[in-house]
């Protein structure tokens, strides 16, 4: 990484507050980070520090009653703060994939994964279909499937929710975005899978130069995998 060269995402000052009827109270104070092209960098800190709600706030996905107070969050140069629903939508799709572990849920569990992986793909750019089929069966097969074809074939519910998870990655991977947000991809895995998640996590940037903002409260994953790391405490990021 060099910090000669401009960063991708700046989030400079961002203060994020909970409205409710009678008073607006700040949860997120004063976070500041920047993400460059091509790195793998972790944003940790303790629970409850805003990490998720950080993460929301970059992609536009703060709920209702959630709102940016101060500062703001640049992509490329651009204050995407004040974006519109739209413009984030589209942000989402092409520019900044969130993998949280509710995303899952996004899979229909009784439609194949060709069908779901397809539709994904033709929102982004529609190919002839038999290259559109090779480029799923490529896809697959970089986020680990031995058997891009058998996994096309198969139906969510059939699969473990580890493959489920490489699945989701690769569908986001299909709209070629720039940074890759990962909150708390371990989380729940035992030693073995946490292992390959990683591992997989850094071989997709590599392959694709994403830029990758691992979410984690993982100390040991941290320190092992990230070129990076950014603390965060209590109402803000310090170091
Ligand atoms: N949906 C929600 N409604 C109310 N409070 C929330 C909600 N989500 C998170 N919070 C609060 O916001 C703060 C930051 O949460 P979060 O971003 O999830 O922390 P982290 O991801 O660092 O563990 C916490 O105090 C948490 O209790
Ligand atoms: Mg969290």
């Amino acid at each position: 990484m060099s910090t000669a060269t401009k960063p991708l995402l700046t989030v400079e000052h961002l203060e994020i507050s909970c409205r409710d009827s009678e008073k607006t109270n700040p949860i997120v104070q004063d976070v500041s980070f920047q993400l460059y092209k091509g790195e793998m960098a972790a944003l940790t800190g303790p629970s409850g520090c805003g990490k998720s709600v950080t993460a929301h706030a970059v992609v536009g996905m703060l709920e209702k009653e959630w709102i940016v107070t101060k500062g703001h969050i640049c992509y490329k140069n651009q204050n995407i703060t004040t974006y519109s629903e739209k413009e984030w939508q589209r942000l989402r799709r092409e520019e900044i994939a969130l993998l949280i572990q509710h995303s899952l849920n996004g899979l229909n569990p009784i439609r194949t994964v060709k069908k779901q992986m397809m539709e994904t793909l033709n929102q982004r750019r529609k190919l002839p279909r038999k290259e559109a089929v090779s480029y799923l069966h490529s896809l697959l097969h970089q986020v680990g499937f031995a058997d891009p074809a058998f996994i096309l074939s198969s139906y969510p519910f059939e699969l473990s929710g580890g493959m489920c998870q490489r699945i989701l990655l690769a569908m986001m991977l299909s709209a070629k975005p720039k940074i890759l947000i990962a909150d708390e991809p371990t989380t729940a895995l035992d030693v073995i899978n946490k292992e390959k998640v990683m591992a997989l996590l850094k071989k997709l940037q590599a392959d694709f130069d994403l830029a990758v903002l691992l979410i984690s409260h993982d100390q040991e994953s941290v320190n092992r995998f990230a070129d990076r790391v950014i603390f965060m405490e209590q109402g803000g990021v310090t170091g």
